[in-house]
């Protein structure tokens, strides 16, 4: 793989916080995985805490996107994607929490952190996923959302290189069509897997709320609400409160 590089640690705080103080040592033309078997202060979106023990995928792609790329954020929905489809190999039903939450019946299993950095002639992009591998109930049981694990659901153990390189291996080319067309080839496959379709939700937008029906994902990567007047609204960020 002559343009891409890795960045192994055993142990670090966090893969994202390190590609931030690290920029310098990424190379622009390339993709680069910053990937650790542990993390001592894993990061998650609105300042939440990634439990990050060994046996689970905690890694940050770094690449760069054209300056006048289209719909940035919803390149975190595509690596959400990428994972699904590898949990769909082992024979799981993975859904998306819009924007970009893997679920196995409800609870978190791969969770995406995007951070970006928009200079004059492109975007820097830290894009974090922690996937559940191994994670086992004891640890699970401390946290403050519904989440599970590979090895929870299918009721045996997984090595993690071999799940890190199948969910590098399909980023790498969902990248790739990202970079050529964009989001709309994702928006088809990534309805089919939305969690949550017509049921009511409520979605929080800074210190707004916002309840609907979970229509659709739009093919810029937004999310389709149905209001209770049954208007169709379009939101472009936010985060879906789990449903019981
Ligand atoms: C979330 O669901 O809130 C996002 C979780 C993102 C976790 C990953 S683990 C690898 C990378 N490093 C971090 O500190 N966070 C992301």
């Amino acid at each position: 793989m002559k343009d891409f590089v890795e960045i192994p640690f055993q142990i670090i705080d966090s893969t994202n916080t390190w590609a931030h103080q690290n920029l310098d040592q990424l190379e622009p033309n390339k993709v680069t995985c910053v990937i650790a078997e542990e993390q001592t202060k894993g990061r998650g979106r609105e300042l939440r805490e990634w439990v990050s023990p060994p046996g689970n995928v905690y890694c940050t792609f770094c690449f760069q996107l054209a300056k006048d790329t289209r719909n940035v954020p919803s390149v975190a929905q595509v690596i959400g994607y990428s994972a699904a489809l590898v949990l769909q190999k082992y024979k799981l039903y993975p859904q998306i929490k819009w924007p970009n939450d893997v679920l196995i019946d409800g609870k978190k299993i791969a969770g995406i952190l995007c951070e970006t950095i928009f200079n004059k002639d492109h975007v820097q992009v830290l894009l974090g996923i922690g996937l559940n591998v191994n994670l086992e109930q004891t640890v699970i049981d401390e946290i403050d959302q519904p989440a599970t694990s590979m090895s929870l659901e299918l009721g045996k153990s997984f090595s993690v290189e071999e799940i890190y390189v199948e969910l590098r291996e399909q980023f790498l080319k969902d990248l790739e069509t990202f970079k050529k067309n964009n989001f709309s080839p994702f928006q088809t496959p990534i309805q089919s897997m939305l969690a949550y379709k017509g049921q009511e939700i409520e979605l929080t937008r800074g210190k707004e709320i916002i309840s609907g029906i979970c229509h659709s994902v739009s093919c810029a990567g937004e999310l389709n609400i149905e209001l209770d007047s049954g208007e169709m609204k379009t939101i472009s960020s936010g985060e879906i409160l789990f449903l019981e």
